[in-house]
């Protein structure tokens, strides 16, 4: 069904694999067609209850947008091609199924800024991440000046972007921009499970949750004012009925995102 990513739909998780390895999963716009496909894919199957975005191959995640592409580019390409990126990496934060990034090597660039807008990051103790941009003569153009600096803090962020240094895994950790690390190989189990943990809350107000918390960061958009909407919202759902109800009988709640 794909050319450049695969796609498996495992306990509820699907699993998106970047799959060029031989450009370290390098994200051209065949990827990115793909790609919005797949979480396309999140939105309307029923089956799928979250996802999961990791690379193909032992050494990278996404080692960035394809630079091959860039030569040829117009500036209005370049809008273009920064904006059909805004779309689909926007799609992945306003998912109101929960998607997290497993970073499995580098995650340079688009790499990173994707794996940024997922709901959160799990990260391989061999993980490299960076902003390398200026080191091309370019910026970054998938949401990174944006969301590094809601991740990492703007002084950190500036520092990242203008330097092109690439951090590790323990120091990205330490700075916020991922959540865990783990060896290789409990890269996917680890995030699989946290996924599988989220899969036993009520999914509407999961979605709820990343509605609030999203909306912080946008400029014209009261955040307290959502939450009191989004709050409300719950009172006429069966997930409230059904999990309020479980916790005064005593046992575990059987939400259906009704
Ligand atoms: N776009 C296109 N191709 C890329 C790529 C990218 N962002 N990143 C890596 N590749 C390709 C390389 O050109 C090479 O292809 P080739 O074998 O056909 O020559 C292949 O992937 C392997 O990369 P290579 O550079 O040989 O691996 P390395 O281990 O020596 O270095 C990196 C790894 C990640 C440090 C290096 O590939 C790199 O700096 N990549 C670009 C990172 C970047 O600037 N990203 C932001 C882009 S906006």
């Amino acid at each position: 069904m794909y050319n450049t990513i695969t796609t498996e739909l495992k306990d509820g998780i699907l699993e998106i694999t970047i799959n060029r390895p031989d450009k370290l999963n390098a994200l051209n716009q065949e990827v990115m067609k793909e790609l919005a496909l797949a979480i396309d894919e999140v939105y309307k199957n029923k089956d799928v209850k979250s996802a999961l975005i990791t690379g193909s191959g032992p050494k990278a995640f996404i080692a960035g947008a394809d630079i091959s592409e860039f030569l040829t580019l117009s500036p209005e390409q370049g809008a273009e091609l920064a904006k059909r990126g805004h779309v689909i990496f926007q799609r992945i934060e306003d998912s109101h199924k929960p998607i997290a990034a497993a970073v499995n090597g580098f995650a340079l660039g688009g790499g990173c800024e994707l794996a940024m807008a997922c709901h959160f990051r799990v990260a391989s103790d061999n993980a490299k991440f960076g902003q390398p941009e200026v080191n091309l003569g370019i910026i970054p153009g998938y949401g990174g000046t944006q969301r590094l600096v809601q991740l990492v803090g703007k002084g950190k962020a500036l520092e990242l972007m203008m330097t092109a240094d690439l951090i590790g895994a323990e120091e990205a950790h330490r700075l916020g921009l991922v959540n865990h690390v783990t060896t290789p190989a409990e890269l996917l189990d680890k995030t699989r499970s946290i996924l599988q943990k989220i899969h036993t809350k009520a999914p509407l107000a999961i979605a709820k949750v990343i509605k609030c918390v999203n909306n912080y960061f946008v400029y014209d958009i009261n955040g307290f004012e959502t939450e009191v909407e989004e709050f409300a919202g719950c009172f006429a759902t069966q997930d409230l009925q059904e999990g309020a109800s479980a916790f005064i009988e005593k046992r575990a709640a059987k939400f259906r995102g009704e």
